[in-house]
């Protein structure tokens, strides 16, 4: 194609085939790239156009300027029509690009469902909260515990029942005495000894037992020990408050009461009953958890004069809350971990 154009004479006819190739290639262009090639084909040095033009040299030159403007109105005509569909095509690329580039900022997010909350944790916190809302500080202690903060602070007996094999994890060697907390009564000691006066604290907390591992039972479950020493504190604080929490926890309507009952740590010692309309199974009574008077023994183990001071304990288990709050028929769904169990309590995440 060079060499026929460069020995091509300057004619309108030889012009307009240079002119309409050059046309029908931009034209032809479907993309920026196409019409970089078509501009280099058709309006750059060494195209047909270029090369006419090159020729003008040879004209005589009383024709040059009629040629000259023959050729020069062309080479206006192709660049002419290559920065028009430059224009266009560089628009519909842009457009193109914005379009899948676009990102929906109300769209909502594909997040993968990680699981939801446990409902034990979700009760603890809610329990917490009570006794924050009254003040109290919320105290942890270890689960693998020493045997005097578990049993000898708390006056148990060195023949207790609680400590045999029956009950207790026990773990090896057996002469560092160290066993699973089976009840998270050691924190009150702790807490006696490790905290100022007045006391009121809330610990929850897990618990080991060698239970069976049935509808009921657990043998890791999750109590909250309560523990208030101050100066002036008797049943009917220990009475107001759990009343208290049962009213916030199982509405209005719960009602509490004392039975009798005995603890080596408090004295006098009460079964704490919850009464409730709307019970599986009907309005009635059922047992809560153990509390009382906090022993002199056991304040007098943690330092505190029991002249001066008194204090009251109650001890009570989550999942069994959990069981009569949300009808749970069965403990081991708690510990059994099926998502969808977690999920009918609501807090999905
Ligand atoms: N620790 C007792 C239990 O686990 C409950 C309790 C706590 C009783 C505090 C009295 C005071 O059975």
């Amino acid at each position: 194609m060079s060499d026929a154009a460069e020995n091509t004479e300057i004619t309108p006819e030889a012009v307009n085939a240079a002119v309409d190739a050059a046309l029908a290639a931009i034209d032809a262009s479907a993309d920026t790239a196409a019409l970089k090639a078509a501009r280099s084909a058709h309006a750059a040095e060494g195209s047909p156009l270029a090369k006419l033009n090159a020729r003008l040299r040879e004209v005589p030159n009383d024709k040059k300027a009629e040629f000259g403007k023959l050729v020069g109105q062309a080479r206006g005509r192709v660049n002419q029509a290559l920065a028009a569909r430059e224009e266009e095509l560089v628009a519909a690329e842009t457009a193109a690009k914005l379009e899948a580039e676009r990102l929906d900022i109300t769209a909502l997010p594909a997040r993968a469902r990680v699981g939801a909350r446990h409902p034990i944790s979700l009760l603890q916190e809610q329990i917490a909260d009570i006794f924050v809302g009254m003040g109290w500080e919320i105290a942890e202690g270890p689960e693998l515990e020493h045997e005097w903060f578990n049993f000898d602070a708390l006056n148990f007996d060195v023949d207790h029942p609680a400590r045999q094999m029956q009950d207790t994890f026990f773990v090896d060697p057996v002469d560092r005495h160290l066993v699973m907390r089976t009840h998270t009564s050691p924190v009150q000691v702790r807490s006696m000894l490790e905290r100022d006066l007045p006391l009121y604290v809330l610990c929850p907390g897990r618990v080991y037992r060698t239970d069976e591992y049935d509808a009921t039972h657990l043998p890791v479950f999750t109590q909250f020990e309560g523990i208030v020493v101050d100066k002036g504190i008797t049943m009917a604080h220990l009475r107001g408050t759990l009343d208290h929490a049962a009213k916030v926890l199982f509405g209005p309507e719960a009602r509490t009461r004392f039975r009798a009952n005995f603890f080596p740590f408090t004295e006098p010692s009460a079964e704490l009953d919850l009464w409730h309309p709307t019970f599986k199974g009907g309005a009635r009574w059922i047992e809560w958890g153990g509390c009382g008077m906090i022993n002199p023994n056991v304040l007098r183990a943690a330092g505190i004069d029991p002249e001066e001071y008194s204090g009251f304990a109650f001890g009570m288990g989550v999942e069994r809350t959990l069981m009569f709050r949300s009808d749970v028929q069965d403990m081991r769904d708690m510990a059994e971990g099926d998502v969808r169990f977690s999920e009918q309590f609501g807090m999905v995440v």
